[in-house]
């Protein structure tokens, strides 16, 4: 029977769509489980979605709708987009779903069965502020205010909590027993030395939360949301119900994939809860980094929140799974920027692994009739590097080494092109015309590329199937097994195709999509640049303008050549909003532009101004003035 391998990530918030953060763990696990399963593992995979508290309440709130309403919208993108990254969750939980409440229940009445004084009712006081409807840590309270300036009061109100302070020493043991329960070691050594400061009681429900699950008996109550998220990731495997299969076979987890700043309470509150029901422990805690922008965390509160859906749309999902788990060490911080992406897109993907990919299948197909050659070669360079270079990807991807392990790939690809340059298979032609000596030159770096797609199924699993296939292999032969030496079928058709990764003009693209920029986000201004004086804001020279002229420009996917006309004179400007207008039904339109913005040249067209448009989700919805505005109208 199959080892069963458990792995899961964070459930996320669902007060806003999904950012980059969210989507990097994702895509990591899907990487690992993907892994485990070609590995021969029984996995279950899990992810979901964190309903509960006041976070989703509030912002519900203030959109006038029930906290339920949204969380079913927001649910939706969330799904949406794991379906686009190509994330193969086995299961996927809600914490509004009737097996969580039961999951949580059960929790709750076992360790009262076992334990019954871990869970006592006592008083929690503190500061409570009513803007923030939450309370406030003493160190950020100041002459009865909070730090944002709210008044703060005094109030004490009866809660239920969990005997947290009891649970220091036997963590600590686990830890030392189990030094890989949390990884990478930075993370275990952050968490020994916060409970060998000792652990103080957790309050675990409260009464100024409306939106959770109640407490069981005091309906004015709720379960605080951190023991209710935790408990996701046994109430999906059905623990508290009779069908608890799942939960047998599967606990424990092997793996919860968390970000760094959510360890504390997987690695301490979440194995205490379980050791006061008496259920095993997960085996392993695993902390990814932090995605930045210019140095800061993103997230809503700060406003630079990186979503890049345009990328991930143009590009593929592919690509951007590549590019996320080459260029973060994980476990380290990184940050985004389109830029860096586009470079590696073209050094790495564009040029490294397509043009190889063509130029090995190119000779094939022109002398061996369109097919994989028909003799095979079983000692040679290439064959001697696979034996080296695969184990060492095997060991890194068990380390979680996702950028060593596309590292040890690259190198191989690195030497089959080499080989490729090395041996001019096309002057041997010339000398031999199709002999075995030349099928066998020409196998080795077709060989060798299906190994470098078995190596690469995890990271883009939709292109491997694709460049499997363009191999003449089995586009679902990715198991262990492939990745030896020796697999590639003789005399089958390949297709070279169109190229796997188009260049990108990253210049073009970065510059052609100001007014729909491939990353969408809501950077925060820095405090010294918030407001501008009304002089700064006239030396912006804002005018209406008459559409005379709209064509496409040539090679480009999203800019739009227009003429316009701005009361004294015409004018060219480029503009990025061909995935949203056709040039057909801008002509006679009135728009905005920025009259005096420096020249700019866009894909060999010089662009005077900039169209004013509002970008949704990365599509632009251009600002309008009513027809009778003359043209040349300033906008003050
Ligand atoms: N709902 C809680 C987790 C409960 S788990 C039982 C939560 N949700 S979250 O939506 O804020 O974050 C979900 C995951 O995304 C966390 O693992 C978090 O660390 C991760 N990320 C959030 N922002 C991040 C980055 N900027 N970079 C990388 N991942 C980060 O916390």
């Amino acid at each position: 029977m199959p080892q069963k391998f458990y792995l899961s990530t964070a459930i996320h918030y669902v007060n806003d769509d999904p950012h980059i953060g969210h989507m990097y763990e994702n895509i990591v696990a899907d990487t690992i489980a993907r892994h485990h399963r070609r590995m021969g593992d029984d996995v279950w995979f899990l992810t979901g979605t964190d309903e509960h508290g006041q976070k989703i309440e509030r912002a519900a709130a203030k959109e006038g709708i029930l906290p339920i309403e949204l969380a079913d919208r927001v649910v939706k993108t969330h799904l949406e987009l794991w379906k686009k990254l190509n994330i193969s969750n086995d299961d996927f939980i809600r914490t509004t779903q009737a097996r969580q409440r039961i999951g949580v229940y059960e929790l709750i009445r076992r360790i009262q069965e076992r334990i019954p004084d871990d869970i006592y009712l006592g008083e929690h006081a503190g500061w409570y502020c009513q803007n923030e409807e939450t309370f406030i840590p003493e160190n950020q309270v100041r002459e009865k205010r909070d730090e944002s300036g709210h008044p703060v009061e005094w109030t004490t109100e009866m809660n239920f909590f969990f005997k947290l302070s009891r649970y220091a020493e036997p963590l600590l043991a686990h830890y030392r027993k189990h030094p890989q329960f949390i990884s990478p070691q930075t993370r275990m050594n952050e968490i020994v030395s916060f409970v060998e400061q000792g652990l103080k009681d957790l309050s675990i429900s409260r009464t100024s939360i409306t939106w959770g699950i109640p407490w069981p008996g005091y309906p004015d109550h709720v379960v605080y949301v951190w023991m209710d998220a935790l408990t996701n990731y046994i109430s999906a495997l059905g623990f508290g119900t009779k069908e608890d299969q799942k939960f047998r076979r599967y606990w424990p987890a092997n793996i919860h994939l968390v970000g760094k700043d959510i360890t504390r309470f997987h690695a301490v509150y979440w194995p205490a809860f379980l050791m006061a029901a008496g259920i095993e422990l997960p085996k392993r805690i695993l902390a990814h980094g932090w995605w930045l922008r210019d140095n800061q965390k993103i997230s809503k509160s700060l406003g630079n929140v990186v979503r890049p859906y345009n990328i991930i749309n143009d590009f593929g999902a592919d690509a951007f799974r590549y590019f996320v788990l080459r260029e973060m060490v994980f476990g380290q911080d990184q940050n985004y920027s389109d830029e860096a992406f586009l470079s590696r897109y073209n050094a790495d993907l564009a040029n490294d692994l397509g043009n190889t990919m063509a130029r090995a299948l190119k000779v094939s197909e022109t002398y061996f009739g369109g097919k994989t050659p028909p003799v095979p070669c079983d000692d040679n360079d290439l064959l001697r590097a696979s034996r080296e270079l695969v184990p060492e990807y095997l060991r890194a991807m068990d380390e979680f080494a996702f950028q060593r392990a596309l590292e040890i790939a690259w190198r191989f690809l690195v030497a089959v092109n080499g080989y490729i340059v090395a041996k001019e298979p096309w002057k041997q032609f010339k000398e031999e015309g199709a002999s075995d000596s030349l099928s066998r030159v020409i196998w080795n770096p077709l060989e060798s590329l299906r190994i470098i797609w078995v190596m690469l199924a995890p990271f883009m699993p939709s292109l491997t199937r694709d460049a499997l296939a363009r191999l003449g292999s089995d586009p679902d032969a990715i198991g262990s097994e492939d990745l030896k030496w020796g697999g590639l079928p003789n005399g089958v058709p390949i297709r070279v195709g169109e190229s796997m990764f188009p260049r990108a003009d990253s210049a073009a693209y970065i510059g052609g999509t100001m007014s729909n920029p491939p990353i969408e986000t809501t950077q925060a201004a820095p405090p010294d640049l918030a407001n501008v004086t009304i002089d700064q804001f006239r030396e912006i020279d804002l005018r209406v303008v008459d559409i005379r002229a709209a064509e496409k420009v040539e090679k480009s996917k999203k800019l739009i050549k227009l003429t316009v006309f701005d009361g004294t004179s015409e004018r060219t400007l480029v503009a990025g909003i061909a995935t949203r207008y056709s040039p057909e039904e801008l002509v006679g339109r009135k728009v905005v532009i920025v009259a005096n913005l420096q020249p700019a040249t866009l894909m060999g067209v010089e662009s005077n101004g900039m169209v004013l448009a509002a970008s949704i989700g990365g599509e632009p919805s251009l600002l309008s003035v009513d027809a009778s505005v003359p043209a040349g109208t300033k906008v003050k």
